[in-house]
């Protein structure tokens, strides 16, 4: 039986009188991995950050395994630290090492001893396969090491779904396998996961379903199988013949 974990109901977005995100009606059951895909300025972003509320809704309604989002206060600090959510640019703290960057939420937002945040963050930083960096300063590391850091971060909180923004399209090719690796192994283990991202690859290996946006709407939604060999609309296969001729 499917179990609802993120439902989006009727939400709407301005942005002064810009309307970013129209009607979105989305459910995302537990251990779903959705893939959100189209073109740039069509709401993607808006849409993962209105999940952790990083931005505020218009209308409509946005619960997390059962309780609607919080408009403040600890309530709010709480239930963000449900939604794991990961940038296309790393956001780590460039003055604290690796594995302080994956030990201050822990600590900071969960209360937890020093101590066993970091036998969890080391754990989780060799499941990332940048378990020999934990000492050194962001800098110190590759792009594609940085991004599994920002992962291992997020997953230190235990979220009960995971976010991603574009995770690889900063990073050099040839790094972006390893990133994308340890979000399929995610995946795999059951991870409930939101994924903007153009990586097809990811998307046939990974996803339950691919969400198409355009304009601020939902257009279409299929399987990644359906959704790549046969578009419906006119939008998605003018974007799709775009991407794929890159
Ligand atoms: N803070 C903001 N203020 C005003 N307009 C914004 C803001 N953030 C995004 N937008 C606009 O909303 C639309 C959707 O943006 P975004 O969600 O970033 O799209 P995508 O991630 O799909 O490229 C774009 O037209 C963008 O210019
Ligand atoms: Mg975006």
């Amino acid at each position: 039986m499917a179990e609802p974990l993120v439902v989006i109901k009727d939400v709407q977005k301005h942005y002064g009188d810009f309307h970013a995100l129209k009607d979105i009606d989305l459910t995302v059951d537990k251990g779903e991995v959705v893939v959100v895909i189209g073109p740039s300025g069509s709401g993607k972003s808006t849409l993962c950050r209105t999940i952790n509320r990083l931005e505020t809704i218009t209308s409509g309604t946005i619960t997390i395994d059962g309780k609607e989002l919080p408009k403040e206060g600890k309530a709010l600090a709480n239930l963000r630290a449900e939604v794991g959510m990961v940038f296309q640019s790393f956001n780590l703290f460039s003055h604290l090492t690796i594995l302080e960057n994956v030990t201050l939420g822990p600590i900071r937002v969960r209360g937890m001893k020093k101590a066993d945040a970091e036998k969890e963050a080391r754990a989780l930083l060799d499941r990332v396969g940048v378990g020999q960096q934990a000492s050194k300063l962001p800098a110190q590391l590759s792009g594609g090491q940085q991004q599994r850091v920002a992962i291992a971060r997020a997953l230190a909180m235990h979220p009960k779904v995971m976010l991603f923004d574009e995770p690889t399209s900063a990073l050099d090719p040839e790094m972006i396998n390893e990133v994308l690796d340890v979000m399929v192994g995610l995946a795999r283990e059951g991870m409930t996961m939101i994924v903007v991202t153009h990586e097809m690859g990811f998307a046939r290996k990974a996803a339950n379903r691919v969400v198409f946006m355009a304009d601020g709407q939902i257009v279409e939604q299929a399987t990644p199988e359906e959704f790549f060999t046969n578009p419906r609309s006119d939008r998605a296969k003018d974007f799709l013949s775009k991407l794929i001729t890159q």
